[in-house]
């Protein structure tokens, strides 16, 4: 595969200023592995100061209001998030929809407000362990890509998925490269029929469980454009030993 992959460390939340040493690390380490583009989104506080220390690196948030500012005690806008330096936000964790109640249309409206400030988008899908076990895993996904992909006029082309299987977050435990790969292929199918040709260009990340010694194999899936890692993006030695494998595909 000769195009870059897109590896992308979601620090939840977690970090406190203490943590800008890992960050620093890893911008180092990506001025040498230009074969893959790296990014971090770390805690809302954390993003003004990763972006001054972190300057070859992609900084993002984990998520923003729908609104552009307003009365939303403790929220967060999308225009508040770029003028902090963040370069794009995830929108969508199943984090968010379990803990916070939101819905396929909540993430739309965020998504939407996110590309109107001029930031870049992941928007992540999945199934839980039951929809899987139920076979209804492929239709849950479509239907999450239906509900929550913003729709403006040029949105493909800032637009990232993230495909996050429910029961893989955080559990060691992973689907295996061919699961990772079908569903990969039908997500491709279902963005060609909401951008058309616009859509075969959006990369499709993989997140769950991804470590050093599973990401070679799962990046090398089957429509796999990168990976949004957690736990393992917490310091730079583990995240490097993901974008290390990226960049050696990136070079294929
Ligand atoms: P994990 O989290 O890598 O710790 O499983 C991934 C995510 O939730 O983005």
């Amino acid at each position: 595969m000769a195009q870059r992959l897109y590896i992308v460390g979601n620090w939840k939340m977690q970090g406190t200023r203490a943590m800008l040493s890992e960050a620093r690390a890893i911008d180092r380490a990506a001025e040498r592995l230009i074969k893959a583009e790296v990014a971090l989104a770390p805690p809302f506080t954390l993003i003004h100061a990763t972006r001054k220390e972190a300057g070859l690196i992609g900084v993002g948030a984990q998520d923003c209001h729908a609104a552009e500012g307003g009365a939303h005690t403790g929220d967060i806008s999308a225009p508040m998030l770029k003028d902090a330096g963040a370069g794009f936000v995830i929108v969508g964790h199943s984090e968010r929809r379990a803990d916070h109640g939101e819905t396929d249309a909540d993430v739309k409206a965020k998504a939407e407000a996110a590309l109107a400030a001029g930031l870049a988008v992941i928007v992540c899908v999945g199934e839980t362990e039951a929809q899987r076990d139920a076979g209804e895993a492929e239709s849950v996904v479509a239907a999450q890509l239906d509900g929550s992909l913003p729709r403006a006029e040029g949105a493909a082309d800032k637009v990232t998925v993230a495909y996050e299987p429910v029961w893989a977050i955080g559990t060691g435990r992973t689907p295996t490269v061919e699961d990772v790969g079908q569903m990969h292929r039908s997500i491709r199918a279902r963005l060609t029929d909401i951008y058309g040709e616009a859509g075969a260009h959006v990369r499709i990340l993989y997140g769950g469980s991804v470590k050093p010694d599973n990401a070679a194999e799962l990046l090398a899936a089957d429509e796999v454009g990168g990976a949004l890692v957690g736990g393992a993006s917490l310091t730079a030695e583990s995240f490097l030993g993901i974008i290390v494998a990226a960049a050696e595909l990136g070079e294929g």
